[in-house]
């Protein structure tokens, strides 16, 4: 037997008919099964999936009709043909209504049967080549979707949905191996998303083979021969299958997915498609990780600059760090996109760097700053701009550091530039950097109280301040909005 040779159920209780229908079909070059009955035909079925049933519609027991609807619930892409004696043609046309793909009257001609069975497959395979073709249209977006997710637990989440999704699974959890090596859960979805149920030794057990194995895995409920060490699939799943998740370097982790039971098991395409998408999440994950790396290490770096301006000024430590604590919760309640948010983070931190520049007597100043003083200070945002300006990774907060002392209604330093001019983020940055101030000691005056603070801003808005970053500052500060 040829493996890529098509299989047809011949279903007839008449036994001649089935022989000879065998037998023509036989010499077509197809492997035939033959069944007396409707019983006989549904165990062939879930014994061995065939590609094309021909089926008698009237048989004592369960019918051509119930084993059409039986097909159609159960194993959809099979064709089914209906053959029929005159008598019942209303009932072959009733069949065609459920999903049979075309009938035939008896007596019928072999040669009919031949070109019917011939399109049939013909047919089947185009269905299949479109299926294959609309999943690896929708496999190539995901995995896009997937390369520009740059948050790792949204990217966590998204990849085992979209795996779920595209295997037609009914649940399923992503494991990753932590730093000794050991497989912990991270995520676990459908209709089994608590991840004590992926904790059950059958699952224990396969995601270990499969983390060292480096192969997929299938099981099936009510498998005889298992891989040593695996144990059978619980009752209530029909089918399992776990894939490694590597990166060309090292082995990240495990997906877990399955149908419960009631259902058809995984098929090939099922697993070619799952297979393809864990690889190419697996790099998605790695990059997404080592971009973590990078920016914590820029984070620290950022934080290392913010500290030595404090060191210089005795009476801002901490300063940065509470700047850069307003600078988000206020940018996340304005709505600010991902991107933008990081920047305004890390200009919370940044924003006074240039203060490294100005004389340590005038920042630590008890009293009043004479003019000449003031336009000394008035100096830090450009200096600020010329220290960070050649970093490569800082250079995006050019804009924040040099406007953040920028007044809305213009005739701030150093540009003087106002209102909608002036970048959404150095606006934000204006109001936390002055509410930290003013809440802080000082070296010329003691901390201002909240509410001294508060009305300060509220005087300020549309002069000093955008009055809607204000408003949402101090709905965010006051205990009880205005
Ligand atoms: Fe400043």
């Amino acid at each position: 037997m040829k493996s890529d040779q098509k299989k047809v159920l011949v279903v007839d209780d008449e036994v001649s008919i089935c022989e000879i229908l065998a037998q023509f079909l036989n010499k077509k070059g197809y492997e035939v099964f033959t069944a007396a009955s409707g019983e006989e035909a549904l165990d062939i079925l879930s014994a061995s999936p065939v590609d094309l049933v021909v089926t008698d519609i009237k048989m004592p027991g369960i019918s051509g009709v119930d084993l059409l609807k039986y097909i159609k619930e159960n194993q959809q892409s099979v064709p089914v043909l209906i053959t029929t004696g005159f008598p019942t043609l209303d009932t072959a046309i009733e069949a065609l209504k459920l999903g049979a793909y075309d009938y035939l009257t008896k007596p019928f001609h072999l040669e009919e049967i031949g070109e019917k069975v011939k399109r049939a497959m013909i047919n089947k395979q185009l269905e299949e080549e479109n299926l294959l073709f609309s999943k690896l249209v929708s496999l190539h977006e995901v995995t896009k979707i997937l390369a520009s997710t740059l948050e790792i637990s949204e990217l966590n989440t998204k990849f085992l949905d979209y795996s779920i999704r595209m295997a037609k699974a009914d649940c399923g959890a992503l494991l990753f191996s932590d730093a000794s090596n050991k497989l912990v859960i991270s995520e676990a979805a459908g209709q089994y998303h608590e991840k004590s149920y992926w904790m059950g030794q059958p699952f224990v057990a396969a995601s270990k083979w499969v983390a060292r194995q480096q192969e997929p895995l299938v099981l099936e409920s009510g498998m005889e021969s298992l891989p040593v060490g695996l144990i059978p699939i619980p009752s209530d799943l029909q089918s399992f299958i776990s894939f490694p998740l590597k990166t060309p370097s090292r082995n990240i982790g495990v997906l877990n997915l399955a149908r419960v039971a009631g259902r058809d098991p995984f098929s090939n395409l099922d697993l070619e498609i799952i297979n393809v998408l864990a690889s190419q999440a697996s790099i998605s994950i790695e990059n997404v990780r080592l971009y973590q790396n990078i920016r914590d290490n820029y984070l620290k770096t950022i934080r290392a600059f913010a500290l030595a301006v404090e060191a210089k000024d005795e009476y801002t430590h901490g300063h940065s760090e509470n700047v850069m604590k307003y600078t988000v919760v206020l940018a996340k309640t304005l709505g600010l996109a991902e991107a933008e948010l990081e920047l305004v983070k890390y200009a919370g931190l940044l924003h006074d760097i240039g203060k490294i520049g100005i004389s340590e007597s005038i920042l630590n100043k008890a009293g009043r700053l004479t003019p000449e003083e003031f336009e000394e200070i008035k100096k830090h945002p450009e200096l600020g701009v010329r220290i960070i300006s050649d970093v490569p990774f800082l250079k995006a907060l050019v804009p924040l550091v040099l406007h953040h002392h920028e007044y809305y209604c213009g005739g701030g330093y150093p540009t003087g530039i106002a209102g909608e001019q002036i970048p959404f983020g150095a606006r934000i940055l204006s109001v936390s950097d002055a509410y930290e101030a003013m809440t802080s000691d000082r070296p010329y005056r003691k901390s201002l109280p909240q509410e001294v603070a508060f009305s300060i801003l509220e005087k300020e808005k549309g002069r000093q301040f955008d009055p809607r970053i204000v408003d949402s500052f101090l709905e965010i500060m006051r205990p009880n909005g205005k």
